[in-house]
């Protein structure tokens, strides 16, 4: 029997229901495609393509036509998961117009389903205007890596009372702005827990504790690809540095020693 897709409000309906919802990253075709026959509900194509595809210290550097090439490239493999895209740093910050512009591209040459981009109540201009020609947005607080210089680095964000408050009125702004789910990176398990209860859109946590609505990662931590550092709330689920590691240590010996390729893996 084929699985039915993922649309926009089931996932508000899995919110209802106390249903979770996975979410993970991908860029390019073949990962993107062992992730949607998974079964994961959303496959996030995230600007931290950066870093750890591209080996960029953040996510700054990404372009638009880099976001639009993977974005194609994870669509053209999901048949059941949700394609979101990322607006890359400075894609959304300029103007409206350019907001929408950019945004529609995703859509329309990288065939995302939605697009996400970071901030709080200064970006509800955006999510309404998208919104309104029916682009869903997916809001992202917290810890929100494009703002790596103001933040001094990647922190912990909402420890202090004020910065709680300004996140939870934040995550209502989005909501009442039309945002169909909103990212909670980076804040203590508690204020997550508080703002998913107060929210009708699904919450999707990073490093924000058990109590959102769904779990996002990065692809590459979960499989052991991405090892400069590990956040603490990274859980790697397989090992592919040593495995590949290995399989090209192995290939490059049998090279140089001959054994690679015998006659039978010839043509006669
Ligand atoms: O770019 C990304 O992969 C993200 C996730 C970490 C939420 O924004």
């Amino acid at each position: 029997m084929k699985t039915q897709s993922i649309t926009v409000p089931r996932l508000k309906q899995k919110k209802a229901k106390g249903e979770k919802i996975s979410v993970l990253t991908a860029y390019d075709f073949p990962f993107a495609k062992l992730i949607d026959e998974a079964g994961m509900d959303i496959i996030l194509v995230g600007d931290t393509l950066g870093i750890v595809v591209q080996g960029e210290e953040s996510t700054l550097p990404v372009t638009m036509d880099q976001m639009v090439y993977h974005t194609q490239l994870v669509s053209r493999a999901a048949k059941r998961s949700l394609v979101v895209a990322d607006m890359p740093f400075m894609s959304y910050q300029c103007s409206l117009e350019e907001t929408l512009k950019n945004a529609g591209r995703l859509l329309k040459e990288g065939r995302a389903a939605a697009v996400k981009f970071e901030g709080g109540a200064h970006v509800c201009d955006r999510v309404e205007a998208l919104s309104q020609v029916d682009i869903p947005v997916m809001a992202h607080i917290g810890l929100t890596p494009q703002s790596v210089h103001r933040m001094g680095g990647y922190k912990v964000q909402g420890r202090e009372i004020d910065q709680a408050k300004a996140l939870l009125g934040d995550a209502k702004d989005l909501e009442s702005a039309g945002a169909f789910s909103i990212v909670l990176e980076g804040i203590p398990n508690a204020l997550a827990a508080e703002i998913t209860k107060a929210l009708t859109i699904p919450t999707i946590g990073i490093g924000a504790g058990p109590h959102c609505d769904g779990q996002v990662l990065v692809m590459h931590d979960l499989l052991g690809l991405f090892t400069r550092f590990q956040p603490k709330f990274v859980r790697r689920y397989a090992d592919l540095t040593t495995i590949a590691a290995d399989a090209f240590a192995r290939y490059q010996s049998d090279v140089l020693s001959g054994k690679f390729p015998t006659e039978e893996e010839g043509y006669q």
